[in-house]
């Protein structure tokens, strides 16, 4: 194809999107990437020193259309300590463009690659260490259309998971330096979308209507894992799988290896929040691989009714009069350390599967109960969550909850002992609740 004029490409920031090549030619497309050192929040308290393309993890999203002609700039920022090129999948080329972008502090750099290859590819540098450059922040993508376009959408977004490998634990606060060791295990403290932990949550959550053709732009940065990306409570209806022209549909959780991509589509049928995981799933809920979409607009019980229904379930019959709990007997507490005692093993067995053994919960999903504003203003609220459930939006501690606390089927005694305990741990400002309390609430 003919080449006609001149442009300069708008890159993005994630989770954002160039628009859609209105062009019907391909163009001489100039794109300018610059190099940026700097520390970031990885997670509440912990920071990290990024190498960015673009000043942000992943890097600046480029949208070009088959056949364009692309003249790459690469800037590497004068503060900078390190020499930085790029590698882009989308090149056909000595190194994707590696040899030819090597560039100092304070330099930039220029070559020229024609976009032969539609489909979404993976950028990174390639400078040795390779792996520490990846490790440290440095890839992103680039959509090459095809030359007819892609379908028309509502909403498109810029999602790519890496993972990131710190001399501290997980959640370990403060600057953490980059763990080699670690890196080489493949094992990494965090697995995160889009840089850093809860980067699409909250107000950052991204957004669509009921309706809405929904497209994702998902990347993999690794260094080193394969995503088993998959939406909670969504079926990707298209997924051009490993980013290619390919399509298949239907699809629930979709592979992407490190250093590589796909496209999923969707229609966002049912109001609500969709969170994004990795399905390997103690990544998602243990090294941070969570993201909401949040759909918004009026229900479709057509689709999806929610509960409908809550009540006694008797396998046996009507015959069966007793709940076999109420002859659970526990001894009775006497003092506050036996309270606590019991109250402990409630909490082991009952609570901590969301609040966490220490009581921090899961950002996004569970609150935490540990130095909890909203507990130690009201310890009712506390009883009331055990015994009536709780769900709506709350605020705790500065953040926005919207999740839904199942009632627990527990004693007076047993509820007694259990808020006593959280009340009295996890940096809680004390307290003791009676098994009077427990029946007050509940009536
Ligand atoms: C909220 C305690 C079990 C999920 C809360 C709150 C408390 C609490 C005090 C209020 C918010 C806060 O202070 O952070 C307990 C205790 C439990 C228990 C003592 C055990 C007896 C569970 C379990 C789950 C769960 C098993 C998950 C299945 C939630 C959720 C909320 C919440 C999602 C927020 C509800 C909303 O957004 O409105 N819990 N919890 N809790 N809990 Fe629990
Ligand atoms: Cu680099």
């Amino acid at each position: 194809a003919e080449i006609v004029g001149e442009e300069t490409a708008e890159l993005t920031l994630p989770p954002d999107v160039p628009p859609p090549i209105e062009r019907d030619h391909a163009t001489k497309l100039i794109a300018n990437m610059e190099v940026i050192e700097k520390e970031m929040r990885l997670a509440d308290g912990v920071t990290y020193t990024m190498w960015t393309f673009g000043g942000d993890v992943p890097g600046k999203f480029i949208r070009a259309r088959e056949g364009d002609m692309i003249e790459f700039h690469l800037q590497n920022h004068p503060d900078n300590k390190l020499p930085h090129n790029i590698d882009l999948h989308a090149v056909n080329g000595p190194g994707g463009g590696a040899e030819s972008t090597f560039t100092a502090p304070g330099r930039e750099t220029v070559f020229t690659f024609r976009a032969l290859n539609p489909g979404l590819y993976v950028y990174h540098c390639a400078t040795a260490p390779v792996g520490m450059h990846i490790a440290n922040g440095m890839y992103g993508l680039i959509l090459i259309e095809p030359a007819e376009g892609l379908s028309e959408v509502d909403e498109e977004y810029y999602v790519m998971q890496s993972e990131f490998y710190t001399e501290g634990d997980y959640g370990e606060r403060g600057l953490q330096p980059f763990d080699m060791d670690r890196a080489i295990e493949e094992d990494p403290e965090y697995v995160v979308f889009n840089g850093s932990v809860g980067s699409m949550q909250g107000e950052n959550a991204i957004t669509s209507e009921r309706g809405d053709q929904v497209r994702l732009f998902v990347g993999n940065g690794g260094p080193n894992l394969t995503s088993s990306f998959h939406v909670i409570g969504e079926i990707f209806d298209k997924v051009h799988y490993e980013g290619g022209d390919r399509v298949q549909n239907n699809v629930q959780t979709t592979s992407i290896p490190a250093g590589g991509s796909a496209i999923v589509e969707f229609e966002t049928e049912v109001p609500g929040n969709y969170i994004l995981v990795d399905h390997a799933i103690f990544r998602a809920f243990n090294k941070g691989a969570l993201a909401t979409l949040a759909v918004s607009g009026e229900e479709d019980e057509n689709v999806f009714t929610g509960q409908q229904l809550e009540q006694v379930y008797q396998p046996e019959g009507g015959a069966v009069q007793e709940i076999p709990q109420e002859e659970r007997t526990i001894p009775a507490a006497e003092t506050l350390e036996e309270q606590m005692e019991y109250g402990r093993e409630v909490y082991t067995s009952v609570c901590q599967a969301c609040h966490m053994q220490d009581g921090t919960g899961i950002e996004g999903a569970f609150p935490p109960i540990a130095n909890s504003d909203y507990l130690n203003e009201n310890p009712d609220r506390g009883i009331s969550a055990v015994v009536h459930g709780l769900s709506g939006e709350i605020t705790v501690n500065g953040e926005t909850y919207d999740g839904v606390m199942p009632r627990q089927n527990l004693t007076n005694e047993e509820v007694a002992n259990v808020t006593t305990y959280i009340l009295n741990s996890f940096d809680n400002e004390g307290g003791r609740v009676t098994p009077g309390d427990v029946e007050r609430i509940r009536e």
